[in-house]
């Protein structure tokens, strides 16, 4: 019999792994709430419709990468691929923005896309994002990207850049692709399969296609910078302003498009420069999408919001030391005492210590060497004699040293190192 494993490109997370889980999720939890931002927790699972009509049908992630499948009654739905179009979605459907004037969401969960698994890259990855509904920018633009910098930091991660650009609003796209696509037609059968294909429908997603002769082409392409409306102009102005003024490094990168249909103005994206996965890898992407409520049945209503992949943060993260995930591990010695031993165990979780035992009936031996073995500091030892005074022996594993102390201060002393 073919041997059980998980689905290719989607990955378990062992008690071990799960520790450094925490501290990317934490961090970003905690820095969040400074700033005001409520939790979002939408399906994982839409109406296909969704996506397709918000991130665009000539998109990668549409047009392959989607996890897809007719319901039983007959109804389109897929996995998601990201959290953007979901929270629009949930934000619209319960009339938030008749409640909020400025609505603050953020998420993390696993987000789904078919794609070819390699470092960095599965089919099931984690985000973490924000989004902020109502406000036209370009100041929470600025502070939204600084945000995205300060968690990378609190983690360690300072080895980064900054990409931002501006893809401008109304006729600016339209002006631009014109533009775009008088320059591109002549080079037609030289640019990828993909790309020939897209050219008329999308000729934005060959300035960020991943093949080499689209590079070269792309290289020398009109720039959107040069095609902003004025008001789009001066937001970005703007923008760059307040990231000055609050020392935010970025670059500005003209050619930056990313793979998503539904941004306008500004668009960023946060790149890693060391660590594991090697240069350039994004390590956060985001935007502006003012038109997309509207496009989805919403009242008219700016957003902006950003997507880390926190899968590529692990790659990248410096290690920090690991922190015990016991405080204690008792020993007991004599099966008969077992019953006994449970009920200091849970004794001690009341006073919220962190404590395993060794239930089975072995050795001491053994059970020492379990204990050696946990990452708990102390051995906690129960025999006749303790259970008798209320006591136990309070051993630190490191440097053997021992003493004896009644159980309503055992708590107290393993907690305290
Ligand atoms: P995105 O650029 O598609 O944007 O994804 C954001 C981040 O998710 C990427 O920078 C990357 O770190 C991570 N990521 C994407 N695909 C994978 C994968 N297959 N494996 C591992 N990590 C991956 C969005 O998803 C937008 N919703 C961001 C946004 C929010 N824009 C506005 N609001």
């Amino acid at each position: 019999m073919a041997k059980l494993r998980s689905v290719k490109g989607m990955n378990d997370v062992l008690p071990e792994d799960a520790v450094r889980w925490h501290r990317l999720e934490d961090t970003f939890r905690e820095l969040v709430a400074r700033y005001g931002f409520g939790e979002v927790r939408t399906p994982l699972v839409e109406s296909t419709d969704l996506f397709v009509r918000s991130i665009g049908e000539a998109t990668d992630i549409v047009e392959k990468e989607m996890y897809t499948w007719m319901d039983k009654s007959d109804k389109s739905l897929t996995l998601r691929p990201e959290g953007t179009a979901s929270a629009a979605r949930a934000w619209i459907q319960h009339s938030v923005g008749g409640q909020h004037p400025v609505s603050k969401w953020f998420y993390v969960g696993p987000m789904y896309r078919r794609e070819r698994p390699a470092k960095g890259r599965y089919r099931q990855f984690f985000q973490a994002g924000c989004e902020i509904y109502g406000d036209p920018g370009p100041f929470v633009d600025a502070e939204l990207i600084d945000l995205v910098v300060r968690y990378l930091s609190a983690l360690g991660i300072q080895d980064i850049e900054v990409l931002v650009n501006s893809l401008g609003a109304g006729e600016t796209r339209e002006r631009y692709r014109e533009a775009l696509l008088e320059y591109l037609r002549p080079h037609a059968s030289e640019l990828s399969e993909d790309s020939q294909r897209r050219l008329e429908r999308n000729p934005l997603r060959v300035l960020d296609s991943k093949a080499p002769q689209d590079q070269a082409i792309a290289e020398n392409a009109p720039q959107i910078l040069d095609y902003l409306d004025e008001e789009s102009a001066q937001h970005f102005e703007d923008l760059k302003t307040a990231l000055d003024a609050m020392g935010t490094p970025y670059v500005v990168e003209p050619r930056l498009v990313r793979g998503l249909d539904y941004y306008t103005r500004t668009l960023f994206e946060v790149r890693g420069r060391g660590g594991d996965l090697g240069a350039n890898a994004a390590l956060c992407g985001g935007g502006r999408y003012d038109n997309m409520i509207k496009e989805l049945g919403g009242p008219d209503t700016p957003a902006i919001g950003f997507a880390i992949g926190l899968d590529r943060l692990l790659l990248v993260m410096a290690d920090s030391e690991p922190k015990p995930s016991l405080d204690g591990f008792l020993v007991v010695r004599g099966k008969e005492l077992r019953g006994q031993a449970l009920a200091v165990a849970q004794k001690l979780r009341d006073a919220g210590c962190r404590v395993d035992a060794d239930l089975r009936g072995g050795s001491m031996k053994s059970q020492f060497r379990r204990a050696d073995k946990s990452s708990a500091p102390f051995a906690l030892v129960l025999g006749d004699a303790e259970a008798e005074a209320g006591t136990l022996q309070v051993k630190e594993l490191a440097t053997g040293d021992q003493q004896e102390l009644p159980i309503e201060q055992v708590a107290d002393a393993i907690m305290r190192r």
